[in-house]
């Protein structure tokens, strides 16, 4: 059968969705065939997440229709289970797993299958296990989700939304957190259900991925929709100008060559009880310095123990050569060490405050005016001029950030720390879910901060962005420092080896 006498799966036609003083998309419709996957992007803030929303009936468009399988779905009536029953499921960017529940319960939370009045745990688990083995996943259904590994989790939530049989599935940033090993498992699944004749949304801005694993694409540029097609009729470079709406104008890392002075920190012996122990490493005025590591081997729990927020058990932190207790955050703070947290929701942001406090909350003390009053207009200025620099998307300074996409919000942890005035930055994942105009605004801003002498320590599960970023990288397995790259060893195979403990 020719590709367009197939019946979508899924069409969506002039979807529009307003929210108060925004309009979040005007005009998107594309179409989604079965066994295709069809790739949704565009920058943060786009639209994406809320598409999604709008294609499960968490949110009511205000304009425009959605059909299933060629027929028109009545929108006046529908809802999240409504569009469960009609096949489709959802991975959401953020998690949504109870933590302290099992996999199994996680699963089948909301739709359990019942005997009499009874759940049946027995039909469940067979019911699972079998679906574990059609994905090829050993996976402990039985122990509470808290105790499994970033990847495993993310299965289980696959698991949860296609167990009920989903014709379409929607990926949004699924594969944000993994690292290169899981998400070729995540592939290996998609693939599957392609072979199966499910469609799939997947959101990434990972774009790499896209070329990967997606058969067709949308743009959306500020709710609007750009284009939609096939991925094998473009290529990177089109696909980031349809993004960012211009031609990425340079290499998206930029050359840190300025000059490297005195060590500013240095670890030693630095030691947690179960997670890391024996961790030396030191960073330099103008240096970055990036730590790769799979995930559990201790690297976001390293960087908060410098920032005072883990538990050190042993060793020592010395600051320019002196040395320095950094018992909680308020300590690194005086000690101008700056955090910029993977955990966004738990750690960097109050989600109820607005983008101006929450940009100028650990620098208030530069607000001050005769000691007592806040300098409201120069804290308005500078949270103004930092977020316009990282370009983020948002309607005004008084806006609450819950209500700002993912990235937009990873974008004012940044800008938070970025005027803080630190002299020590610690990133971790920085450029999660964050999108590619962005991320070289970010990297641009990075060498801005060596350039002026600071030192950075950067974490990413992207060893692309810290072959580009980094001088030296220190590699973590299983809680100790196992190797340390720079020069010519500073390459994808050699670190990939040493994270794997092949050499
Ligand atoms: N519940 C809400 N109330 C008000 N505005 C919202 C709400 N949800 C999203 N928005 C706004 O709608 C726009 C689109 O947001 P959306 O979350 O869909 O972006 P996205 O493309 O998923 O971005 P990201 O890549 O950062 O996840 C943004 O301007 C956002 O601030
Ligand atoms: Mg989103």
């Amino acid at each position: 059968m020719s590709e367009t006498s197939r019946t979508p799966l899924l069409e969506i036609k002039d979807c529009t969705m307003k929210f108060p003083g925004v309009i979040a998309l005007s005009g998107v419709s594309f179409s989604l065939l079965p066994g295709e996957c069809h790739a949704l992007v565009g920058e943060n803030g786009a639209g994406k997440s809320t598409l999604a929303k709008c294609i499960t009936g968490e949110y009511r468009m205000t304009e425009g229709s959605l059909f299933r399988a060629g027929e028109e779905v009545d929108l006046s009536s529908y809802s999240v289970s409504k569009s469960q029953h009609q096949g489709i499921a959802i991975v959401h960017q953020e998690f949504q797993l109870m933590e302290d529940l099992t996999s199994l319960e996680n699963i089948f939370i909301g739709h359990y299958e019942r005997k009499g009045l009874f759940i049946d745990w027995k039909a469940q688990k067979e019911k699972a296990d079998e679906l574990m083995e059609f994905l090829q996943c050993s996976i402990n259904l039985t122990i509470p989700v808290k105790y499994l590994r970033t990847a495993e989790k993310q299965i289980v939530q696959l698991a949860k939304a296609i167990i009920l049989d989903a014709e379409v599935v929607i990926l949004d940033e699924l594969t944000a957190v993994l690292q290169e090993k899981d998400i070729e498992n995540i592939f290996r699944i998609i693939n599957i259900l392609k072979k199966k004749g499910i469609g799939l949304i997947y959101v990434s801005h990972r774009l790499d991925e896209v070329f990967e694993i997606c058969d067709s694409y949308t743009v959306l540029c500020d709710g609007k929709h750009i284009k939609s097609g096939r991925v094998s009729e473009i290529d990177k470079p089109k696909l980031i100008e349809m993004i960012i709406g211009r031609e990425l104008s340079s290499d998206l890392y930029p050359a840190f060559d300025g000059p490297i002075g005195d060590t500013i920190l240095e670890v030693k012996n630095l030691t947690s009880k179960d997670t890391f122990k024996n961790v030396n490493l030191k960073v330099a005025a103008g240096e970055v310095v990036g730590i790769a590591g799979l995930v559990g081997a201790g690297k976001t729990e390293l960087v908060n123990a410098i920032f005072g927020s883990y538990p050190v058990t042993n060793g020592e932190i010395y600051i320019k050569g002196k040395k320095t207790e950094i018992r909680n955050p308020m300590d690194a703070i005086r000690h101008k060490i700056g955090l910029v947290p993977d955990e966004r929701k738990l750690l960097g942001l109050n989600m109820m405050y607005d983008v101006r406090n929450n940009t100028t909350l650990p620098s208030w003390k530069k607000f001050k005016k005769y000691r007592i009053f806040s300098d409201h207009k120069a804290e308005i200025e500078k949270a103004f001029e930092y977020n316009e620099k990282l370009k983020l998307k948002y309607r005004s300074l008084y806006q609450k950030v819950l209500n700002l996409s993912g990235g937009n919000q990873q974008k004012v942890v940044i800008a938070k720390w970025m005027l803080a005035d630190s002299e020590i930055f610690l990133f971790d994942e920085p450029t999660r879910g964050i999108d590619v105009g962005a991320k070289f605004e970010i990297y641009k801003q990075i060498k801005e901060l060596t350039n002026a002498g600071k030192a950075v320590i950067i974490v990413s599960p992207e060893l692309e962005e810290l072959i580009g970023l980094a001088h030296r990288i220190y590699i973590m397995f299983e809680g100790e420092i196992k190797d340390e790259v720079s020069g010519e060893r500073k390459t994808q195979e050699v670190i990939i080896n040493s994270l794997l403990g092949v050499n």
